[in-house]
C-alpha cells in the first residue's frame, strides 16, 4: 500500500514516514527502527525529498536526543561503503574541520603527522563553498592525481605513509543526499544533523581516532561558543558509542585562517608554513592540531607529542614529506599557477583592524571563481585574495591591506574594503584556540 509513502512492517507494526514526521513535529522521540527506516528508504529513493525535507525541518526545530543522534549517525554510516584500513599497521588518526575561510590545515597537518610516523589515509571531498575543498586545493597543483583506486591509495600509504584521494562519494551516500537537501531547505544549522553528518563520514573513513576542529565565529557555521561546545560534546559522545576516541578543538573563525584565500594561493601558503615562513595563526593552529593527532596515534603525552612535531618541522622532514607526497601523486609544485593580474587594495584610513567580515571575504573569493555555487561549477585555481592585516594589527592610510588575484570576474574594491572595520583604539584579538574537549 502506498498512500502517503511506503509502509513496512517492523516488529509487527506498520511504519510510515508521515507518522514519523508527525511524531517529530510533536517533539516526540524517534526509535532506532524509525530512524533506520527513514535513512534506508530515503537512500533507496522510496521516501521523496519533500517528506525528508519536512522531517529535517522538524528535527531542526525540535532537536534530537543524544540517543536519537547516535542512531541517526549509525544509520547514515551504514548507508554505503566503509573503508577498511586494517591492513595498515598502527593507530590511524583522522582530522576534520567544520570549515572556514582560508582553512588549509589538512594540507599542512597531513605531512607533519606522517613525518611523525602516523599513517595518513585521507579520503577528501571537493568543496561547495567559499573556496574549494582539500581535493580542489591539491588539484591546483598541475598533474596531481586524486582519483586513486583503493589498492593504489593503500600502496601509497604503505610506501610513504600518506595518501589523500577523492572517492569519498561512495562513503555515506545518505549524507550526500541529505546535505544537498539541507542546503536548500534551511536545515543546515541543526546541531544533531551536523553532528551525525560529520561523525558518519569520520566513522566510515576507517580511522581509530579523530581530531575535529570546530570553528566558531562570523566565518563559521557555529556562531557562538555555546553552540560549538554542544556540538563538540555530542560528537565525542557519538565517537564513544562507536568505541572511537574523539578530541574536539574549538577555534576562532572571526577572521580568515592565515592570509591566503583561494586554491593555489593556499597551497603556496601551506608550503610556507611547513618551511617555517607561514602566518603565525595558522602555524600555531596546525602545530596544536598535529600534537593532538600524534598524541592519539602514538599514545604518548602532550609534551612528548609536541617535541616530535617540533622536530619534524625544524629538521625539514615535514616539508620533505609534503614534497614526497605531491610527487607520489604525480603533482609538480614548480608548475603551480597564480594569477598575474594582481590588484592591490590600500587602506583609506589609519587605525587598528577591529573586525574582519570573514564570511563576506569568503563570498568575494567565491565570486572571483575560487569556490563553487553549484556542484558542477569549474573552479579557477589561480584566483584569490591575500590579506596583509589581521585583527589587532595597525594599518596606516595608503598601506596595502589586500591583494586580489583576479581571473575572468570583476571585483569591487569598495566591497573588499567594507570587510575591514578600522578603529582608533587597540583591540585584543580573540585567542585562536578557544577550548579543547575530549573524554580521554
Ligand atoms: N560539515 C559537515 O560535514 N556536515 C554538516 O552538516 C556541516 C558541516
Amino acid at each position: 500500500m502506498k498512500k502517503h509513502g511506503i509502509l513496512i512492517k517492523v516488529e509487527g507494526c506498520l511504519m510510515n514516514i508521515v507518522d514519523i514526521i508527525n511524531k517529530k513535529r510533536k517533539k516526540e522521540i524517534l526509535t532506532k527502527e524509525e530512524i533506520d527506516f527513514v535513512i534506508k528508504n530515503y537512500v533507496a529513493k522510496e521516501i521523496p525529498d519533500y517528506q525528508m525535507s519536512a522531517l529535517l525541518m522538524a528535527i531542526t526545530l525540535n532537536g534530537m536526543t543524544e540517543e536519537e543522534t547516535v542512531y541517526l549517525t549509525s544509520a547514515m554510516l551504514h548507508s554505503g561503503k566503509t573503508m577498511n584500513l586494517s591492513s595498515i599497521p598502527g593507530i590511524k588518526v583522522d582530522k576534520h574541520s567544520t570549515g572556514g575561510v582560508g582553512d588549509k590545515t589538512t594540507l599542512i597537518l597531513a605531512p607533519i603527522v606522517a613525518a611523525c610516523g602516523i599513517p595518513v589515509a585521507k579520503m577528501s571531498g571537493r568543496g561547495l563553498g567559499f573556496t574549494g575543498g582539500t581535493i580542489d586545493k591539491l588539484e591546483s597543483i598541475p598533474g596531481f592525481q586524486t582519483n586513486l583506486s583503493f589498492p593504489e591509495f593503500i600502496k601509497n600509504i604503505e610506501t610513504i605513509g600518506i595518501s589523500v584521494a577523492s572517492g569519498n562519494e561512495q562513503l555515506v551516500p545518505a549524507d550526500k543526499m541529505m546535505y544537498a537537501l539541507r542546503d536548500v531547505t534551511g536545515t543546515v544549522e541543526s546541531i544533531p544533523l551536523i553532528a551525525s553528518s560529520i561523525m558518519s563520514k569520520k566513522l566510515a573513513s576507517g580511522a581509530d581516532a579523530f581530531v575535529i576542529d570546530v570553528k566558531v565565529g562570523n566565518g563559521a557555521l557555529m556562531k557562538t561558543k555555546e553552540d560549538a561546545e554542544t556540538l563538540a560534546k555530542l560528537m565525542i559522545h557519538i565517537g564513544k558509542k562507536h568505541q572511537k576516541k574523539v578530541v574536539c578543538i574549538l577555534t576562532n573563525m572571526d577572521e580568515p585562517l592565515g592570509c591566503a584565500i583561494g586554491n593555489s594561493l593556499e597551497v603556496e601558503e601551506s608550503l610556507n608554513v611547513l618551511k617555517g615562513n607561514g602566518p603565525k595563526d595558522i602555524t600555531e593552529l596546525v602545530i596544536y592540531l598535529a600534537i593532538h593527532m600524534v598524541r592519539l596515534g602514538k599514545n604518548i603525552s602532550f609534551n612528548e607529542a609536541k617535541k616530535e612535531v617540533q622536530q619534524v618541522l625544524t629538521s625539514g622532514q615535514a616539508v620533505q614529506k609534503f614534497e614526497e607526497f605531491i610527487r607520489m601523486q604525480k603533482g609538480d609544485l614548480s608548475k603551480i599557477e597564480i594569477s598575474k593580474n594582481v590588484i592591490s587594495i590600500k587602506s583609506k584610513t589609519s587605525g587598528v583592524i577591529s573586525k574582519i567580515d570573514t564570511e563576506k571575504l569568503g563570498e568575494i573569493a567565491r565570486k572571483l571563481g575560487a569556490g563553487r555555487y553549484q556542484k558542477d561549477d569549474v573552479i579557477d585555481s589561480t584566483v584569490g585574495l591575500k590579506i596583509f592585516k589581521k585583527v589587532g594589527e595597525f594599518v596606516v592610510e595608503a598601506e596595502e591591506l589586500v591583494q586580489v588575484f583576479v581571473g575572468q570576474k570583476d571585483i569591487s574594491i569598495e566591497e573588499i574594503l567594507s570587510c575591514f572595520t578600522i578603529q582608533e583604539h587597540f583591540v585584543e584579538p580573540n585567542p585562536l584556540v578557544l577550548e579543547t574537549f575530549s573524554d580521554l
